[in-house]
């Protein structure tokens, strides 16, 4: 059974269809890839897997460990071991040292705190306000810090690699290692592929394009298909839905 079953989902924001009829697995341990050109519905597929407010699920249906929570409220999701890292995350008025502490003791984070703090190189962050006047690199990596202290059992993360510099895509990769490694599934969106040679449990990849998912296929054969056709190449030769 897969960690993750999205199916045939259909979703709308604010009074308009974003997301058609999109399907897709997650398995635990594995790292699958989700690609798309701009505006393709990356992040509402994100955020509705999340269960955030605003994404109304008018058809199908999402199954986490074979529980159909598709109606169930995000703290809930959360509570049951999903997490997300985000795009373009909200500014918190809370000092990250504290925050962070909180969130590891909640989860009885036992790995030490300074360890991944250092794999991240969060020392000199965690004394601000959480994303207030941090540099978009700083932001990423903030919010992987926050969510491995989650222990998520799936981790939904939203370019982790974009506007990061090549040294900290290594760090940035090892920490998705290091989630898959301790089980967890993981739905990776990036622009650049470049950060997958890093990753050690690829699994499948899939390409979002409209709102809809036109191809699917080992995330290896997805990034060099996307390289060479482009993906308006591959919506024409590949159209699924
Ligand atoms: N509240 C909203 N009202 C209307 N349209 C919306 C709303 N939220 C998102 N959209 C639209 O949904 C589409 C998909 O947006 P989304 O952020 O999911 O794309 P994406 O694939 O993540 O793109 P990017 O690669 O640029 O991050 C976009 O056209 C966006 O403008
Ligand atoms: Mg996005």
């Amino acid at each position: 059974m897969a960690l993750l079953d999205v199916r045939e989902l259909a979703v709308r924001v604010d009074g308009k269809n974003i997301i058609e009829n999109v399907s897709l697995r997650i398995n635990k341990g594995e790292i699958t890839v989700l690609m798309g050109p701009n505006a393709s519905g990356k992040s509402t597929l994100l955020y509705s897997i999340m269960g955030l407010q605003k994404y109304r699920v008018v058809k199908g249906k999402i199954l986490f460990n074979g529980k159909d929570i598709t109606n169930e409220p995000s703290w809930k999701r959360a509570r049951m071991g999903i997490g997300l890292a985000f795009q373009n995350p909200p500014k918190i008025l809370i000092r990250l040292r504290y925050l962070s502490r909180k969130i590891a003791e909640l989860h009885s984070f036992h790995e030490s705190l300074e360890n991944i703090s250092k794999l991240l190189s969060m020392d000199q962050l965690l004394d601000r306000n959480i994303h207030y006047g941090f540099s978009g690199g700083e932001s990423k990596r903030t919010e992987l810090f926050l969510l491995m202290l989650q222990k998520p059992k799936l981790a939904l993360l939203d370019e982790p690699d974009s506007g990061v510099d090549i040294e900290s895509i290594r760090s940035i990769a090892d920490c998705i290692n290091r989630l898959a490694e301790n089980g967890a599934g993981v739905l990776l969106v990036t622009h650049q592929g470049y950060i997958l040679r890093y990753i050690d449990n690829l699994g499948r990849g899939y390409v979002m394009y409209n709102g809809r998912i036109i191809y699917e296929d080992d995330a290896y054969i997805v990034l060099k298909k996307i390289m060479i056709q482009g993906y308006s190449g591959l919506a024409s030769s590949h159209k699924k839905a």
